[in-house]
């Protein structure tokens, strides 16, 4: 039985992508790809790249896209929106199906359902929530380390973020490293989204590298405390996000003071035991690549070790595993179908 899927913010990048993984997906059927500026013009005019997987799709409005669904029917609702838009949109989409009984699930790639509460959303984002009442119906974490379905709908992860906690929630759950962890992290121009900005700007982009926000990007908090649900310890976060002159992946590069000397191999050991069966984290022996994963759902994981430190490596692409395919993996999961269920793609390598 194929299950209907919903996009809203559809014609932004990370809407974009998941229109691509969507037509691809054997499980969930792309019912409304749904747009503020841009409803009832040709979905393939936003994404020429995607007019053979829909010919002759346009984008739905807002007003009356989820009354075109079957009554008592089910819908995987993703949501691409901008945080602090995206909450609203979505609370309204989840009544108005509701009183068409349709079944929902919904994974915002946003950051409105990554705090559990809503003065903490407020504190670091400076805005009210646009719907705490549905605050208790999301989680949010890495499917790679919760298990089960732990709310009926997700807060995904943002792209930094998943990188982060690809490494360090095994460097702090092997309980060889003290809570400080030193991370920098290189993130593509997409990351930005499709607006064009003084940062995104090709000339200042293209063979540069700055760092920005450094030791005050945002989503720190949203990161220690996630790491802390994952591994049982709070992290102190030292953070440095850099602009780096490509549009799409991330490398993160977390360090941290063994609390007693400990092999590569003891490391190893934990990060393989923490991954195991998961399909979509490959630890290389070495240091990881973007090309190896860009474009795809696959992370690469590396690991160093010296007399008194360690170092995990991490390289992910923003707009897949930390963001649209991210999105799928959890999807997936709530509709009890595998994880990997339509991402298994490799990276193409030579973009
Ligand atoms: N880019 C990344 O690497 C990345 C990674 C992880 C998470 N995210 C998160 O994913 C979401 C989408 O990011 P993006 O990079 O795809 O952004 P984007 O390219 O700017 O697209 C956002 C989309 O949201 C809609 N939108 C914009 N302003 C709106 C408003 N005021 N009210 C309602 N809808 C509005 C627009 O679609 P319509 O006007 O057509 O509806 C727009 O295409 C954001 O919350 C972002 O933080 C992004």
């Amino acid at each position: 039985m194929t299950i209907k899927a919903a996009v809203l913010g559809a014609t932004g990048y990370v809407g974009g992508e998941l229109l691509r993984l969507l037509s691809a997906h054997p499980d969930f059927e792309l019912a409304a790809a749904v747009s503020e500026s841009r409803a009832q013009t040709a979905l393939a005019a936003t994404f020429p790249h995607l007019k053979g997987a829909y010919p002759d799709a346009i984008f739905a409005s807002h007003k009356d896209w989820v009354e075109q669904l079957d009554s008592g029917s089910s819908l995987a609702l993703f949501s691409a929106a901008p945080h602090g838009m995206s909450a609203a949109m979505i609370a309204e989409a989840i009544s108005r199906a509701a009183s068409r009984n349709i079944t929902t699930h919904v994974v915002d790639a946003s950051a409105d359902f990554r705090y559990a509460d809503r003065n903490a959303f407020t504190a670091v984002y400076a805005m009210e929530h646009g719907a705490p009442e549905l605050l208790d119906q999301f989680s949010s974490g890495l499917p790679e380390h919760v298990s089960g379905k732990p709310t009926p709908h997700i807060g995904n992860p943002g792209c930094f973020a998943t990188a982060m906690l690809l490494g360090a929630v095994p460097l702090l759950s092997s309980g060889l490293v003290d809570e400080h962890l030193f991370i920098s992290g290189i993130t593509g121009s997409t990351g930005s989204g499709r607006n064009a900005t003084a940062g995104t700007h090709h000339p200042e982009r293209h063979s540069n590298l700055y760092a920005y926000k450094a030791l005050e990007h945002r989503h720190a908090p949203e990161v220690a405390a996630m790491t802390q649900a994952a591994s049982g310890t709070l992290p102190k976060l030292h953070f440095v996000p850099h602009s780096g002159p490509y549009a799409r992946g991330i490398h993160a590069t977390i360090h941290a003071r063994l609390k007693s000397q400990a092999s590569r191999d003891d490391l190893l050991k934990h990060f393989e035991q923490t991954y195991a069966g998961q399909p979509f984290v490959r630890l290389v022996d070495g240091t990881p690549r973007l090309k190896n994963v860009v474009a795809s759902n696959y992370a690469e994981i590396g690991v160093a070790v010296d007399d008194e430190a360690v170092v995990a490596m991490v390289a992910i692409d923003n707009l897949v595993k930390g963001a649209a395919g991210g999105a799928v993996q959890w999807m997936n999961r709530l509709w009890d179908l595998d994880d990997a269920r339509g991402l298994e793609a490799a990276a193409p390598a030579w973009t």
